[in-house]
Order: structure tokens, then sequence, then C-alpha cells
């Protein structure tokens, strides 16, 4: 019983490790040796490339059954060593650009990594200008430890990408010698986006390669920045190209980033509209179209709010009250929602058009408006009543006590 218990836990164990085929000298002597050494079999076996049955050898030639170590790092068997990055950039990218090789493997396959990464100033750095500084498909993807790109411990995971690209986009000297500011990172770090995306784990929030593409990347041009933003924020976009800003393309100006930046984009405020250092006069003037557009604007919006925060408050009173607000609830959920709309509403820089959508807002705050102060009335006549008809027992009480006491005597 016993020896036949060992026996399979013997063929699991060598099944274990036979999953990508023999076990190679490789992987054998260098599980043996000092950290450097034994780490990038550590790594590999963790990998996505081993349970592909990728090996040592497929990336590092040499002879994987020769149990010494200069003849395994054999060069006539294809040793390479510890490839450079130019090197590393054909070796992983020449295989994953096989299309037909590719798909044996996963029918979805995308094979188009290394023909964007060569249009991007990391694959012009590396590739053309030889500099060897900018990133290799490793920098961001890591050597061994290659997982799936959608696994969370994945370097290219989004909530982990930052960091990947923070090595370098962190790092302020390296930048300067490249005209990059540096602060990529930090700015990001500032935004509404990061704020989503770390804080309320919302995975449709963008990261760096959500707008600078995986493999493309090169900062998005005047055209671009302003369709990239349009992928998620389709409403606003649709109305920008309505707008008389439209011109802005023709004139070189810069889209959504003028007025939100690109990456400490903050949460925006009717302060953007103000006459004291809104954004508008940046461009506009005091007497011009658009300067009584603005005002406009201002007006409605910040009215609407005031309103929509009063009906609000009045419901919370009348709720904590006890009163039943359902249906109140739901139609301040509404003009909350219409709000926004009247928001996004100001991308057609059009005074009128805000006006209309703020209009929306209006009919629903005044209903709500409306069925807080009938439940509050309702609070205060259930009030008087019950003061009254306490009132009405105190005295019968009192007449009792008095006729008890007249009786006693
Ligand atoms: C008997 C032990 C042994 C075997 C077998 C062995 N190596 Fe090594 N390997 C070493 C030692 C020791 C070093 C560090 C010294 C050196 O570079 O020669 C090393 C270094 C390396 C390096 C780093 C080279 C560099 O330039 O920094 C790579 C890559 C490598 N081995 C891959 C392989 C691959 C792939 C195989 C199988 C084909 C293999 N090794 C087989 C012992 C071994
Ligand atoms: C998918 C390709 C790939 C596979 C598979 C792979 N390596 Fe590597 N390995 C690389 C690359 C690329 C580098 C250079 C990394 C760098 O420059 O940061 C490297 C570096 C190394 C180094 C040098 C580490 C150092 O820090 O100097 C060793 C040793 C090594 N590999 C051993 C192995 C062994 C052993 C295996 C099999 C268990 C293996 N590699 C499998 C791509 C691979
Ligand atoms: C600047 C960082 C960066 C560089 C350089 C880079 N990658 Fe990627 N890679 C990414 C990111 C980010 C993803 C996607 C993560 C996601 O889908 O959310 C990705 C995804 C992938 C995928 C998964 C399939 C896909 O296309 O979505 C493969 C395969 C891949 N990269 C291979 C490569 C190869 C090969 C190279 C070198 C030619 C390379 N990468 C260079 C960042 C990089
Ligand atoms: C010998 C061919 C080969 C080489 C060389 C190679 N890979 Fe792969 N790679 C594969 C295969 C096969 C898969 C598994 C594909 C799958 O299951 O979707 C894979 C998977 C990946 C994935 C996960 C893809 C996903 O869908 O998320 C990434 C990322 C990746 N490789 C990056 C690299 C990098 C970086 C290098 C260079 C250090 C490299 N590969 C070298 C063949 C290769
Ligand atoms: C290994 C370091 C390194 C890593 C990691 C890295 N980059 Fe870069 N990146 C550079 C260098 C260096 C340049 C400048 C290249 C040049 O101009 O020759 C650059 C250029 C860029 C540019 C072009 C900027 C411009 O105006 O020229 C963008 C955009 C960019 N990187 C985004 C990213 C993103 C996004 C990530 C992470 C997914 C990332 N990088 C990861 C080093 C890196
Ligand atoms: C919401 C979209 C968005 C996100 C997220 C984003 N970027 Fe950008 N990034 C842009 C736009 C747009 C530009 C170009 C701005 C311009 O032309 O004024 C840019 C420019 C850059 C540049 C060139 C800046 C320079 O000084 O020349 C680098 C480098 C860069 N981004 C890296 C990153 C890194 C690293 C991250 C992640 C921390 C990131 N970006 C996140 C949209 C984004
Ligand atoms: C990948 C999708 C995606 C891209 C690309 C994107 N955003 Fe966003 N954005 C979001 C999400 C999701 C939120 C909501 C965050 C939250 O719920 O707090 C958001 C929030 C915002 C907000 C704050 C809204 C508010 O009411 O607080 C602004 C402003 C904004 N984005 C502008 C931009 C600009 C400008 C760009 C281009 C440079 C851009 N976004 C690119 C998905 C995206
Ligand atoms: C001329 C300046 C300007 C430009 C250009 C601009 N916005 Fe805005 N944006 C504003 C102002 C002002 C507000 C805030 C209005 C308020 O809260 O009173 C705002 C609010 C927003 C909001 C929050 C309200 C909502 O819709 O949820 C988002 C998201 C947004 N903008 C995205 C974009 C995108 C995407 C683009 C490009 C297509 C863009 N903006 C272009 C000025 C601008
Ligand atoms: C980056 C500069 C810039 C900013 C910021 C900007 N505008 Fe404009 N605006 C323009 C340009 C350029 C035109 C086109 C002028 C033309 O066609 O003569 C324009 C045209 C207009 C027009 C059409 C009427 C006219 O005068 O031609 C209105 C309305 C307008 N903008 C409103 C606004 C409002 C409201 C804001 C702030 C939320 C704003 N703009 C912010 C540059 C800007």
């Amino acid at each position: 019983m016993k020896t036949r218990s060992i026996l399979i836990l013997c063929a699991i164990v060598t099944f274990g490790f036979n999953v990508s085929g023999t076990e190679t000298s490789c992987e054998n002597c260098h599980i043996s040796l000092k950290e450097q050494l034994s780490r990038p079999v550590i790594q590999w076996r963790a990998s996505v490339h081993r349970q592909a049955g990728i090996s040592c050898t497929d990336c590092h030639g040499g002879d994987p059954a020769a149990e010494k170590t200069n003849a395994a790092h054999n060069r006539e068997k294809g040793w390479i060593g510890k490839p450079g990055p130019i090197r590393i950039v054909k070796l992983c990218g020449n295989c994953h650009a096989d299309e037909p090789f590719m798909k044996k493997y996963n029918p979805n396959a995308r094979t188009d990594q290394l023909r964007n990464y060569l249009t991007s100033n990391h694959g012009i750095n590396i590739i053309k200008k030889k500099d060897g500084r900018a990133a290799t498909c490793v920098s961001c993807h890591g050597a061994h430890d290659i997982l799936k790109a959608m696994n969370p411990r994945s370097h290219v995971y989004p909530a982990k990408v930052v960091e990947t690209c923070a090595k370098c986009h962190g790092n302020k000297k390296l930048m300067a010698v490249f005209g990059i500011s540096g602060n990529e990172v930090t700015e990001y770090k500032k935004s509404v986006h990061a704020n989503a995306l770390y804080k309320k784990h919302d995975l449709s929030a963008p990261t760096c390669n959500d707008c600078h593409g995986n493999h493309g990347a090169a900062p998005p041009g005047a055209k671009s920045v302003e369709k990239v933003c349009g992928t998620c924020h389709v409403m606003n976009r649709k109305l920008f190209d309505e707008s008389p800003h439209k011109a802005w393309d023709e004139m070189g100006l810069k889209g959504c980033v003028e007025c939100h930046g690109n990456h400490a984009i903050l949460h925006p405020t009717d302060a953007m509209l103000s006459k004291k250092g809104g954004i508008c006069l940046n461009c506009h003037e005091p007497g011009e179209e658009a300067f009584k557009t603005m005002e406009n604007m201002y007006q409605s919006l910040t009215q609407i709010k005031r309103k929509l925060n009063k009906s609000e408050k009045l419901v919370t009173t009348a709720s904590e009250k006890g009163m039943l607000m359902d249906d109140a609830m739901l139609t301040l959920q509404d003009a909350k929602t219409k709000y926004i709309l009247s928001r996004t509403a100001v991308h057609k820089f059009d005074g009128n058009y805000v006006e209309k959508a703020v209009k929306n807002v209006q009919n629903d705050v005044k209903k709500v408006h409306k069925i807080a102060k009938e439940s509050l009335t309702e609070v205060e006549k259930r009030r008087t009543g019950f003061y009254r008809f306490s009132g009405f027992i105190l005295i019968l009480l009192i007449l009792l006590w008095l006729k008890i006491r007249s009786m006693e005597r």
C-alpha cells in the first residue's frame, strides 16, 4: 500500500516537472547557482512561456543536453548568452510576429507588437538610434517572469503599468536627456483617472498605455489627442466636434487637453467658466461673443447646482423626520444624472444648448422640491395634531386629578 502511494506520488511529481518536456541541463545547473543565475529558472517556471513549452534554449540557444558549462554554452549550438537591447527586440518580436506559429498556441493572438513598437519613440531609440536607454520588450514585460497581460501580477496589468513606466519616466535626470519633463507619473497620480483606477478599482479608467497605446508609445499628435479622450468620453467629443471649436484642428490647438490637461486631469468645476480665472479667458476677452456664452453657462450651471443642493437637503430632512421619500429620491437621482449631462453640454460652447439641458434638470428639481415641501408640511401638520392631542389629554388628566382630590375631601 505504502509503496503504491509513493509510486503514485513519484509519478505526479515527475509528470508535474515534465509539462514542458524533459528537464534541461540549463535548469538543473542554474537552479543550484547563486541568486542572479538561479532566479531566471524560478521565474521562468511560473511564466506563460514555460506553460507554452518555450524553454531556455528557445531564447538563449546552447545545448540543453550537455552537462558541463562550456559544452552547454556552445556557440556552435546557437548560444547567444545574455542578449543586448537590439537582439532582445528581434528575439521576442520575431517570434510574436510569426502569425502561423502564434496562432497554434492561441487563435486570437495578436501579432502586431513588433510592427507597432518599431514606430514608437522607444523602438526608434533602440533600433534606429542604437541609443539603448529606451524601453525594449523586457523593460515592460520582464525577461523570465512574463505572464499573460491580463494576469493581475503581470508588469503590464492596468493597476501595475504605471510603476513599470515609472522605472524610467519617474527618473527626471534620464528624461531630461531626451527633453521630456519626467513628471508624467507624479502628475498622472493626481488625476481623476488614477483615483478611479486605484481607489475605486475601476478598470475602465485609463492608465498610461490606454492613451499611448501598448506598443506605439509615441505621444498622440494634435488630432489623436482628441480622439483618444473621445474613445471613452463619446458625448463630449461629439459635442466638441459640433462646436465653434472644431476649427482648432486646423489651428494646431490640442482639443480636450487645452482645457483639461493630459496627465493631471482634475474634477472639472464651474470655476472653469468663471470671470475670475476661468479657462475661457486664456483665449477670449470681455465683450466677445464667447465671453457672453461663458457667463451664460456659468449662471445656468451655478444656479441649478444651488437648487439641486437645496432640494437634496429638504429630502434628507423629511426623510430624517420619518417620512417615506422613495419617490423623491428616485427623481432626485434622475435630476443628478441630467445635471451631469448639462455639464457635458458645455462642450457645444453654446449658451442656449446648456440652458435647454439645465431646463431638464429644473423640471425634476421642481418635482422633488414639491414632494419634499409637501412631506415637511405633513410633518408639521402631524406635529401640531400631536401637540393638540397631548394638550387635550393633559387637560383631561388635570380635571381627573382635581375631581379625585375633591372626592377625597
Ligand atoms: C553546469 C552548469 C551550467 C549549465 C549546464 C548551464 N549553465 Fe548557464 N551559466 C552557468 C554559470 C556558472 C554561469 C555564469 C558564468 C558564465 O557566464 O559562464 C552561467 C551563465 C549563463 C547566462 C548568462 C550569460 C551572461 O552573459 O551573463 C545565461 C544566459 C545562461 N547561463 C544560460 C544557460 C542556458 C540556456 C543553458 C542551457 C543550454 C545553460 N546556461 C547551461 C552554468 C551553467
Ligand atoms: C522568452 C525568452 C527567454 C527565456 C525562455 C529564458 N530567458 Fe534568460 N534571458 C532572456 C533575456 C531577454 C535576458 C536579458 C535580460 C535583461 O537584459 O534584463 C535573459 C537573461 C538571462 C540571464 C542573465 C541574468 C542576469 O541578470 O545577468 C540568465 C542567467 C538567464 N537568462 C538564464 C536563463 C535560463 C536558465 C532559462 C531557462 C530556465 C532562461 N534564461 C529562459 C530571455 C529568456
Ligand atoms: C512600453 C512598454 C512595452 C514595450 C516596450 C513592449 N510592450 Fe508588450 N505590452 C505592453 C502593454 C502595456 C501591454 C498590454 C496590456 C493590456 O492589454 O492591458 C502589452 C501586451 C503585449 C502582449 C499581449 C498581446 C497584446 O498585444 O496585447 C504581447 C505578446 C507583447 N506585449 C509582446 C511584446 C513584444 C514582443 C515587445 C517587443 C517588440 C513588447 N511587447 C514591447 C507594454 C509594452
Ligand atoms: C519561441 C517563440 C517565443 C519567443 C522567443 C518569445 N515568446 Fe512570448 N510567447 C510565445 C508563446 C507561444 C506564448 C503563449 C501564447 C498564448 O498562450 O497566448 C507567449 C506569450 C507571451 C506573452 C503573454 C501574451 C498574452 O496573451 O498576454 C507575453 C507578454 C510575451 N510572450 C512576451 C514575450 C517577450 C517579452 C519575449 C522576449 C523576452 C518573448 N515573449 C519571447 C512565444 C515566444
Ligand atoms: C527602460 C526605460 C523606459 C521604460 C520602462 C518606458 N520608457 Fe517611455 N521612453 C523612454 C525613453 C528613454 C524615451 C525617449 C526616447 C527618445 O526620444 O529617444 C521614451 C519615450 C516615451 C514617449 C515619447 C515621448 C516623447 O515626446 O518623445 C512616450 C509617450 C513614452 N515613452 C511612454 C511610455 C510608457 C507609456 C511606458 C510604460 C508602458 C514607458 N514609456 C516605459 C524610456 C522608457
Ligand atoms: C488620459 C490620457 C493619458 C494618460 C492616462 C497618460 N498620458 Fe501621457 N500624454 C497624453 C497626451 C494627450 C500627451 C500629449 C500632450 C501634448 O501634446 O500636449 C501625453 C504626453 C506624454 C509624454 C511626452 C511628454 C513630454 O514631456 O514630452 C510622455 C513621456 C508620456 N505622456 C508618458 C505617460 C506615462 C508614463 C503615463 C502613465 C503614468 C501617461 N503618459 C499617461 C495622454 C495621456
Ligand atoms: C479608457 C477610457 C478613458 C480615456 C481614454 C479617457 N478617460 Fe477620462 N475618464 C474615464 C473614466 C472611467 C472616468 C470616471 C472616473 C470616475 O468615475 O471618477 C473619467 C473621468 C474624467 C474626467 C472627470 C469627470 C468628472 O466629472 O469628474 C475628466 C475631466 C476626463 N475624464 C477627461 C479626459 C480627457 C481630457 C481625456 C484625454 C486626454 C480622457 N479623459 C481620457 C475614462 C477615460
Ligand atoms: C474650452 C474648454 C474645454 C474643452 C476644449 C473641453 N472641455 Fe471638458 N469641460 C470644460 C468645462 C468648463 C467643464 C465643466 C463644466 C462645469 O462643471 O461647470 C468640463 C467638463 C468635462 C467633464 C465632466 C462633465 C461630464 O461630461 O461628465 C468631462 C468628462 C470632460 N469635460 C471631458 C472633455 C473631453 C473628453 C474633451 C474633448 C473632447 C473636453 N472635455 C474638452 C471645458 C472644456
Ligand atoms: C485655446 C484657446 C481657446 C479656449 C481656451 C477657448 N476658446 Fe472659444 N474659441 C477659440 C477659437 C480659436 C475660436 C474660433 C474663433 C474664430 O473662428 O474666429 C473660438 C470660438 C468660440 C465661440 C464662437 C463665437 C466666436 O467668438 O467666434 C464661442 C461661443 C466660444 N469660443 C466659447 C468659448 C468658451 C465658453 C470657452 C471656455 C469654456 C472657450 N471658448 C475657450 C479658442 C478658444
